[in-house]
């Protein structure tokens, strides 16, 4: 599949098979993130790389899972997650365009995963006061977001979207995208 396919093919995954990942796959993922773009070349991300499996578990009930189609989106109990990337803003080191940066670096390492076979789901509605807690994490860091990754055991599908952007799951629970159409978010030449 050539880069911009694969990007494009990109979607959101909330239901994992569970088999782990290589660890070196997996820092390789976040070497591709370290790589982003960075304002002023501060580069403020830090991360916790989560792979055991007693601290998965633990961080599985921090998060809320796919709003517009919750519960029955959830991660079911045999395909939650198999490794988490806790995303961290130093912000000691840059403040002002962090959040700009983690999307960059969030952006490069969903990429990275996916060009491994590996699905992620982008998590910002995060229990950060629980996560803080179980991690010691010091409060000179913001805790940007968690990335839930595992090898994809669902195979959601992008459509032009209609009268709604709200996802929703078919008959046999596939997971339907809407996304808003080039000629609507487009402009050439003029606004
Ligand atoms: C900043 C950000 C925060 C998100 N937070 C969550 C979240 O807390 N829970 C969740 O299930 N999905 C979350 N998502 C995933 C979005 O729901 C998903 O990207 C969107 O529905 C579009 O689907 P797609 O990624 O397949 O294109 C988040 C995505 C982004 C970019």
């Amino acid at each position: 599949m050539n880069f911009i396919d694969l990007i494009k093919s990109r979607r959101t995954i909330r239901q994992f098979q569970q088999k782990s990942i290589p660890e070196d796959v997996l820092i390789d993922c976040v070497d591709a993130a370290r790589l982003a773009p960075s304002a002023a070349n501060l580069q403020p991300i830090e991360y916790i790389l989560v792979t055991d499996k007693r601290q998965v578990d633990s961080i599985f009930p921090l998060l809320k899972w796919a709003a517009y189609i919750h519960p029955k989106g959830d991660p079911k109990p045999n395909r939650r997650p198999v490794a988490y990337l806790i995303v961290l803003i130093n912000e000691k080191v840059g403040k002002k365009w962090s959040h700009h940066d983690a999307g960059a670096a969030i952006e490069n390492l969903i990429l990275a995963a996916l060009s491994n076979g590996i699905g992620s789901c982008w998590l910002a509605s995060v229990d950060r006061d629980s996560l803080r807690t179980l991690y010691q994490i010091p409060e000179d860091y913001t805790i940007d977001s968690v990335i839930a990754l595992g090898y994809p055991a669902e195979d959601p599908v992008a459509e032009v979207s209609g009268d709604t952007i709200r996802y929703w799951q078919d008959a046999d629970s596939r997971l339907h995208v809407p996304k808003r159409s080039i000629e609507t978010i487009l402009h050439i030449n003029s606004f």
